[in-house]
């Protein structure tokens, strides 16, 4: 597979959500945080790649003393669905006991990521553990996972865009759209 080099545009069959939609949660996001974190520092976690974007753009609105730090995780592989395998590629640099930790994820879909995660950090022992997501694709769930803030609940369609990608493709895309079938067919 390889993406249309004229214009990635091109590729996309749906837009899902648009830039405007996303900056204008991502504000609310984190103004919500700011005013739940209020006199607190915070420790935002980013799960890579997918999350580095939303990341990226959640601090910007958050207005508190935040840190970051950063996890990357394997599940998907190169397809589109998950394996329910969870390997830790790169471990956070710092100890989080004792702080305030909030994981960022650009997707919630089976939940096995999360789950995981959720299990490993708090082994760690912060002082708080609350989890991020941009997108929930909740009719996949399989497994129950806290989610305390959420961007946008999705279909179970496979989508792109502001960090997510199809064989590490189209993470670029400002909005989160559907590709056109015969790109990953
Ligand atoms: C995605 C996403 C989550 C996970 C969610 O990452 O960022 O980490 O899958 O799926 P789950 O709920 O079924 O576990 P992916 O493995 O695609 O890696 P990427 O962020 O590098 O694209």
């Amino acid at each position: 597979m390889s993406p249309n080099p004229s214009s990635l545009y091109d590729d996309v069959a749906d837009v899902l959500i648009s830039q405007e939609a996303i900056q204008q949660r991502v504000a609310e996001l984190g103004q919500q945080i700011t005013l739940d974190f209020a006199g607190s520092e915070v420790l935002m976690i980013a799960v890579l790649k997918g999350a580095l974007l939303f990341l990226a753009d959640l601090v910007r609105n958050v207005n508190l003393p935040v840190a970051m730090d950063f996890l990357a995780v394997s599940s998907y592989g190169a397809g589109t669905s998950s394996s329910g395998v969870v390997r830790i590629l790169k471990d956070l640099d710092e100890p989080i006991e004792g702080r305030n930790v909030v994981i960022v994820e650009d997707i919630v879909d089976s939940g096995r990521t999360l789950d995981y995660l959720l299990r490993m950090l708090r082994q760690r022992h912060p002082a708080t553990l609350h989890v991020c997501t941009l997108l929930d694709k909740r009719e996949r769930r399989e497994i129950n996972v806290p989610i305390d803030y959420v961007g946008f609940e999705v279909p179970d369609e496979f989508v792109v865009g502001y960090g997510l990608d199809f064989a590490e493709y189209y993470r670029q895309l400002p909005f989160i759209g559907v590709l056109k079938p015969e790109i990953y067919q």
